[in-house]
């Protein structure tokens, strides 16, 4: 349960934050986000969140309100006052509010929001997927707000019975819904390459170097939705969810049909890492 939020330099129950109906967030999706995940009250990657946060403001031409020590400070806080623990700390950053006009104010003033909720446990089971087309903008590199294709696709994933949608744009694949998808064949792990279709996930880049780490490189290359039928497993990360093992895709098994062997052994590394990190965060050097 969120016990407080940050709104513009202060810390306010959920009711009293309150936003202007003229915020541009509102009326236009004008804005960024962040999703970073908390483990013993320690923000995981946070410096790569940031580092996103910085190249998504650019994308959308807004200078950044917050100074990376004030970022560091202000989330460290929110947490503490949420209870620290584990939890997602969701932060948006809009154009502000002004009259409506799709030009940008001049000035403007950016509003700043951040929250924390609880973190959904990691899928181990294994979820199902469907594959659908990629029917959002040019310029998905940019986490922003604006998310009506990723709720629809959403949607359609779960009125089929499943959990994500995979999407596919020209029969290659670019990502999921609101995770990137990595394939496994024989001894290949493969995902998709960085570019405007898609988001660079910061699981995903993680999962990348803790697989180079492990002496079994994963190979950036375009990955075609054909392939998906012959693949040995798929995987789905988000900072949220993790690794996700994809055992359903558009009603037929994939592989075996269960979370597979890569995926266990993944799954482990990932885990250990994290155990590393969070056992080490918050000690003075
Ligand atoms: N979504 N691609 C899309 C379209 C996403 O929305 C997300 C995450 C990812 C994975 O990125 P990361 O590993 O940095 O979380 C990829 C978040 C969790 C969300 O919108 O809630």
């Amino acid at each position: 349960m969120t016990a407080e939020v940050y709104l513009n330099g202060e810390f306010v129950s959920p009711e009293q934050a309150m936003v202007p109906v003229l915020d541009r967030g509102f009326l236009f999706g004008d804005g960024v986000y962040e999703v970073i995940p908390a483990y013993g009250g320690c923000l995981f990657r946070l410096e790569q969140h940031l580092d996103r946060l910085d190249r998504s403001l650019a994308g959308i031409r807004l200078a950044n309100p917050l100074g990376r020590e004030a970022w560091r400070a202000m989330l460290a806080e929110l947490l503490r006052r949420n209870g620290g623990g584990d939890g997602s700390v969701y932060l948006q950053v809009t154009r502000g509010a002004a009259p409506r006009d799709h030009v940008f104010p001049s000035p403007g003033r950016p509003t700043v929001v951040a929250q924390v909720s609880p973190l959904a446990a990691p899928a181990a089971e294994g979820v199902a997927a469907i594959t659908a087309r990629d029917i959002r903008w040019e310029l998905c590199h940019i986490k922003a707000i604006t998310l009506l294709p990723n709720a629809l696709l959403r949607q359609q994933a779960r009125e089929a019975g499943a959990y994500e949608a995979i999407l596919e744009r020209g029969g290659v694949v670019t990502e999921g819904a609101a995770s990137n998808v990595f394939v496994v064949r024989g001894d290949e792990v493969a995902t998709p390459p960085r570019g405007p279709g898609l988001l660079a996930g910061i699981t995903r880049d993680l999962v990348m170097e803790l697989l180079q780490a492990a002496g079994r490189p994963c190979r950036e290359r375009e990955v075609g939705v054909a392939e998906l039928a012959g693949a040995d497993e798929i995987w789905l990360t988000s900072s949220t969810r993790e690794i996700m093992p994809v055992i359903r895709l558009d009603d037929r098994p994939v592989g075996a049909g269960v979370a597979g062997p890569r995926w266990r052994e993944m799954h482990g590394i990932y885990q250990a890492y994290k155990a590393d990190v969070t056992r080490w965060c918050g000690r003075p050097a």
